[in-house]
């Protein structure tokens, strides 16, 4: 039938499945809308995140840094649905998590968010395939064990340690064994990957080394957030968020950071030129 001759019902329809697609791809993984969140700890009230707002979309890599006690963890803690807001809005992949407890928050962490730790977290006693199929003990898709065991090897494929599987942690180098606690953090495919200070326990070598694996994994189109205060590690990622004081100092992106090194490039060879003339 001649594009024209179809039934308007039908374009429609097919215009707002179109909608509904570009919407679900270009809405932000992370809303966060006038965070705040206060610690009642006996006497004095600590106000440790004031008042952040912030997108993150699909596909982003985002490092969050700041000097100690400017409200990095805390952020975190509450991205992750460890902890909540005493004031604001999270939407989560377009859910409202703000408001749930404690076992609704744990259900979408488990189905949502792969978490990568300083200090890997790895079970001692057990294998690195095994360790990375603890998350779908506690999935509530059920997988079956043929299954978990096939996504568990594709996991530690990803992050290139196929060949390791049945190492323990102790016959494994620090960057290894990070490498099989971000194989563990995917393996239930999240929408979100939040690593706090994942390269604070490894040499400068290693460190370079872990950002490729996130580098990779993000440009195999997973949204990363990861608190670092190390300029080094940040300079791996596409946008740098900045806090101070529980508020948000500054919000960078790479094209912004180039932009403004171009700036000061342009600026500095005017200044020479001057000099010259
Ligand atoms: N569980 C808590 N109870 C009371 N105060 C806390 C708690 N966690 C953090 N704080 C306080 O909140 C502020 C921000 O801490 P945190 O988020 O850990 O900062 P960062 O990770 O940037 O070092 C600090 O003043 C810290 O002492
Ligand atoms: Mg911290």
């Amino acid at each position: 039938m001649r594009p024209e001759l179809r039934s308007p019902p039908t374009r429609l329809a097919a215009a707002s499945r179109v909608a509904d697609l570009i919407a679900v791809s270009t809405r932000p993984v992370i809303q966060l809308a006038k965070i705040h969140k206060v610690y009642r700890t006996g006497e004095v009230d600590v106000h440790a995140v004031r008042g952040v707002s912030l997108d993150i979309l699909p596909g982003e890599f985002v490092a969050i840094m700041g000097s100690s006690g400017s409200g990095k963890s805390t952020l975190m803690n509450m991205i992750g649905c460890l902890d909540r807001p005493s004031e604001g809005n999270y939407l989560l992949d377009g859910i409202d998590v703000s408001t749930l407890d404690r076992d609704a928050r744990a259900k979408i962490r488990n189905d949502k968010i792969g978490f990568v730790f300083q200090g890997f977290n790895l079970l001692s006693r057990t294998s690195a395939l095994e360790n990375v199929e603890m998350p779908m003990l506690y999935n509530h898709a059920r997988v079956s064990a043929v299954e978990q065991r096939e996504r568990a090897r594709k996991s530690l494929e990803l992050v290139g340690l196929a060949d390791r599987s049945d190492h323990k942690p102790n016959q494994l180098s620090g960057g290894q064994q990070q490498r099989v606690a971000i194989a563990r953090a995917l393996v239930n495919q999240p929408s979100l990957l939040l690593a706090d200070e994942p390269t604070g326990n490894l040499d400068s070598q290693t460190s370079i080394e872990i950002m490729g694996v996130f580098q990779k994994l993000n440009a195999a189109g997973i949204t990363i957030v990861m608190v670092t205060h190390e300029l080094d590690v940040a300079r791996y990622t596409k946008r740098t968020v900045i806090l101070r004081d529980g508020k948000i100092l500054t919000d960078e992106t790479v094209k912004d950071r180039l932009n403004a090194e171009g700036e000061l490039k342009k600026l500095r060879q005017a200044q020479e030129a001057v000099k010259l003339a």
